[in-house]
């Protein structure tokens, strides 16, 4: 097996889970640095903030340190937006390191974000490195899980899915991320920010019939604020009264040609129940599957993020998208 030497960037409840996958993997990853901008963070050794039982000799570096260039793969868990990400993006490219970004808009960014998209493929082809977006979802649940299942369809004329998620089970940014404990004009308010809510439903439906062939032409999507039927109580927001917000439920639509080609929808709040992932393939034959409970979200971005290193590593130059490379793999272990 080939030895991989990682880099962790980024070190939120993420980061923090993919870094401790990597060094529970020694025969196949070395972690040799790990870099965040949080002055709180910088100058701990990792296994501080991993809880491990012994120091591993790894101290968090700030952003800036020559460091990037020795690594094989750069693994990116700093935020959801390219506007946030594309610097240090085009950086790792001058570096030439290859990159795993969980960043959402990254993982598709050729329909919302063209510009970005072809400033980043033309770096990472200049530099000789591979760069990926890749994540539970977008990432798996709704793009490279319906592409996969896609295959065994002679024809398909529309996708469906749905993904509910108890959203008390997930980190706290997360929890902020959909709203918990804000009042409902608040949740307005942070939705005409333009960065609040899931991102990534307008990705994994442009992946999904990208890869089926067809280019999408537009996502129409609404979000809206689930809201408590009565007080309930949270382990991050304390007791939360009727009418207060509980999380979201998101919808995408996605067409082609003006025709309807994907109806994609999101559940995420506390105490969501009959949590499930769905993806349906209407064609020939119709496909339907289900996960029970979901795909657990957190340690699966890290898995995701992990074993999808081989695979940019043995990848073209290029801006990728998990439709492009051969599905990532975990290895068996005995
Ligand atoms: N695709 C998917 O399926 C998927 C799944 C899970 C998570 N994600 C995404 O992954 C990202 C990480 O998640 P998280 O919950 O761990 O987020 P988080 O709690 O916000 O942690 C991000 C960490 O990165 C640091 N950081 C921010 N910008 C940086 C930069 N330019 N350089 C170096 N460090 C930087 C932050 O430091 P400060 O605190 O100082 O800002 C923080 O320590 C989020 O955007 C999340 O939405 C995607």
């Amino acid at each position: 097996l080939a030895k991989y030497k990682i880099i962790s960037f980024g070190l939120g409840q993420i980061g923090r889970s993919i870094a401790k996958l990597v060094l529970s993997r020694p025969e196949e990853f070395e972690l040799i640095g790990a870099i965040d901008t949080d002055p709180e963070l910088v100058g701990k050794d990792i296994s501080e903030l991993l809880f491990l039982p012994r120091r591993t000799g790894i101290r968090v570096r700030p952003v800036g340190e020559d460091l990037v260039a020795s690594a094989d793969a750069i693994l990116d868990a700093t935020s959801s937006f390219l506007s946030d990400s594309i610097d240090h993006l085009l950086n790792f490219c001058e570096e030439g390191v290859d990159v795993v970004s969980t960043c959402e808009e990254l993982s598709y960014p050729w329909l919302s974000h063209k510009e970005e998209a072809e400033r980043l493929d033309a770096a990472s082809r200049k530099n000789g490195v591979t760069l990926l977006g890749a994540g539970v979802n977008p990432g798996f649940v709704m793009d490279a899980l319906a592409i996969t299942l896609s295959g065994a369809c002679a024809k398909v004329s529309k996708v469906n899915a749905t993904r509910v998620l108890d959203a008390s089970k997930r980190r706290l940014s997360f929890q902020k991320k959909v709203g918990i404990g804000m009042t409902p004009d608040e949740f307005e308010t942070q939705l005409k920010s333009g960065t609040f809510g899931h991102v990534g439903l307008s990705e994994s439906i442009a992946m999904t019939c990208a890869a089926m062939g067809v280019g999408v032409d537009k996502v129409e999507q609404r979000v809206e604020p689930k809201i408590a039927e009565g007080p309930l109580n949270t382990e991050h927001f304390g007791r939360l009264s009727k009418g207060s917000v509980i999380g979201l439920i998101q919808d995408a639509k996605g067409y082609a040609n003006g025709k309807e080609v994907a109806n994609y929808h999101i559940q995420m709040y506390v105490d969501a129940e009959d949590p499930r992932d769905e993806i349906e393939l209407l064609g020939e034959p119709p496909i339907k599957l289900m996960i029970p409970g979901g795909t657990p979200g957190d340690p699966a971005t890290a898995a995701i993020i992990v074993n999808s290193v081989p695979r940019v590593v043995e990848a073209q130059p290029g801006l990728m998208t998990l439709k492009d490379l051969r599905p990532a793999a975990s290895l068996m272990a005995p």
